[in-house]
C-alpha cells in the first residue's frame, strides 16, 4: 500500500482538504496517523471492529492490547461509555487533554477496540488536528501510538513513516508533539481510582481532583512472573532501544560509567554534564535538557532512543529521574526502555 504523507501548514483550506480526505480513509474502514499534543495516533474508526483489526495488524501489535478511543468532547463520553461521578469531575479539570479514563464500556464498541475487556479507554486530545480529524470523521477514532508494537512512540511524523510507511493509508504530518509522553491514564470504577499509567495529568493534580488515587504496581516496579497489570500494554516490552540501556543514580556515576564506552557507545545526560562528559572523551553525548526541566525530558526521550537506534550504538548510559509529577512519567518509561537495569550504587 502507498502512504500519502500530508503536511499541515499555513493554508487553512489546503489543511481542511487534508481533512476531508482523511476522514473519508477513516470513514471508509482505512487508517490514518495522526498528530496528538502527546504522541503520534494511529487511527481508525472505532466503531469498526474490521478498522480497528487493520490497527493491530499494521504494528504487530497483540490484539489483547485495548485501544483508546478519541472523542471531541468528554459529554461524547456517554454514547460508548457508562461514566461514574468521578468522570465529570476529571473531565471539568483535565479535558481535552492528555488525559484517558478507562470505564464500563457501551455495547456499540466492539469488543475488537478493548482487547475483549468490558471497559474502554477515553480521551479527549486537545490538539487542534486531531480535534478537526474527529469533527470531520463524526466517529470516535480509536488510536493507539504510530508505532511499530515495542518501538518508543513517534513525537514525529518522520517517525511514524519509518515504522509504518507502506503499512497505513495516510500520515498527516505537524510539529513535534509538545508533550512527547503518552497521555496519563486512570482507571475509575465503583472501588476508586487507580493510576495506571503517567503522564503530563499528574498523580498530585489526579488526587486534587479525586482525592486518594491508587498507583497500579506497573508503574513503578517490574511484576513478577503471573502478575498482571491493569493496562496490558504495559505487560509489553516497550520503548526499548536495540542496545543495552543502563540507568544510574547521579551524575558522578555516569561520568565514571560513560568513561568506560567506546567509540559506539553513548550516554543520555543532562545539559549540566555536558562539559564534564566531553572533558574525559565521551564520544557521543545526547542531552535531555537542563537537569530540572522535566518538561524537555518528556519531550526529547522518546526520539533519543529511536536515536539510538538509528546510530546503531551498542551500549548506553542515562540517569535515573526522580519519581514525583511530570518526572513519574519519564521514570516510567525509561525504566522499561531499561527493562529495569539500574545501577544503585
Ligand atoms: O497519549 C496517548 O494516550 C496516545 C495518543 C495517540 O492518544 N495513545 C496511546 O495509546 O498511547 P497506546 O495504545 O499506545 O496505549 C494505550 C494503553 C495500553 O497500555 C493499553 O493496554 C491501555 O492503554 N488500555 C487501553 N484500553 C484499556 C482498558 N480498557 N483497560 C486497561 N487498559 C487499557
Ligand atoms: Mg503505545
Amino acid at each position: 500500500m502507498k502512504t500519502e504523507i500530508a503536511l499541515l501548514g499555513e493554508n487553512l483550506r489546503e489543511n481542511e482538504e487534508i481533512f476531508s480526505r482523511a476522514a473519508k480513509i477513516i470513514n471508509s474502514g482505512g487508517l490514518v496517523a495522526f498528530p496528538t499534543e502527546t504522541v503520534y495516533g494511529l487511527g481508525a474508526n472505532a466503531l469498526d471492529a474490521a478498522a480497528a483489526e487493520k490497527i493491530y495488524a499494521a504494528k504487530g501489535r497483540p490484539n489483547n492490547n485495548p485501544l483508546i478511543i478519541h472523542l471531541a468532547s468528554p459529554e461524547d463520553a456517554v454514547k460508548y461509555a457508562y461514566p461514574p461521578e468521578n468522570f465529570y469531575k476529571l473531565a471539568e479539570a483535565f479535558m481535552p487533554g492528555a488525559l484517558t479514563v478507562i470505564m464500563p464500556k457501551r455495547e456499540i464498541i466492539p469488543k475488537a477496540v478493548t482487547g475483549g475487556l468490558d471497559t474502554v479507554a477515553v480521551r479527549v486530545p486537545s490538539h487542534p488536528a486531531a480535534r478537526r480529524l474527529i469533527e470531520c470523521a463524526k466517529v470516535p477514532i480509536a488510536a493507539p501510538s504510530a508505532n511499530l508494537s515495542g518501538r518508543p512512540s513517534p513525537t514525529a511524523w518522520a517517525h511514524v513513516l519509518d515504522d509504518l510507511d507502506g503499512r497505513i493509508d495516510m500520515i498527516i504530518g505537524d510539529t513535534d508533539c509538545e508533550i512527547g509522553l503518552e497521555s496519563t491514564i486512570v482507571m475509575l470504577d465503583e472501588g476508586g481510582a487507580v493510576l495506571l499509567r503517567p503522564g503530563k495529568i499528574t498523580l498530585e493534580m489526579l488526587e486534587s481532583v479525586l482525592g486518594k488515587v491508587k498507583v497500579d504496581k506497573a508503574v513503578t516496579q517490574k511484576l513478577n512472573r503471573g502478575e498482571r497489570p491493569l493496562a496490558p500494554g504495559m505487560m509489553y516490552r516497550h520503548y526499548a532501544p536495540r542496545a543495552p540501556l543502563t540507568l544510574v543514580k547521579d551524575s558522578g556515576m555516569l561520568l565514571e560509567c560513560a568513561k568506560k564506552l567506546g567509540e559506539t557507545g553513548a550516554v543520555i545526560a543532562y545539559d549540566e554534564d555536558q562539559a564534564a562528559l566531553a572533558a574525559a572523551g565521551v564520544k557521543n553525548i545526547l542531552l535531555l535538557g537542563k537537569r530540572d526541566d522535566t518538561e524537555a525530558h518528556a519531550a526529547k526521550l522518546f526520539a533519543l532512543l529511536r536515536l539510538c537506534d538509528k546510530e546503531d550504538y551498542d551500549c548506553i548510559y542515562a540517569p535515573l529521574p526522580k519519581c514525583d509529577g511530570l518526572s513519574l512519567a519519564v521514570y516510567n518509561r525509561i525504566v522499561k526502555a531499561a527493562g529495569y537495569n539500574i545501577i544503585e550504587n
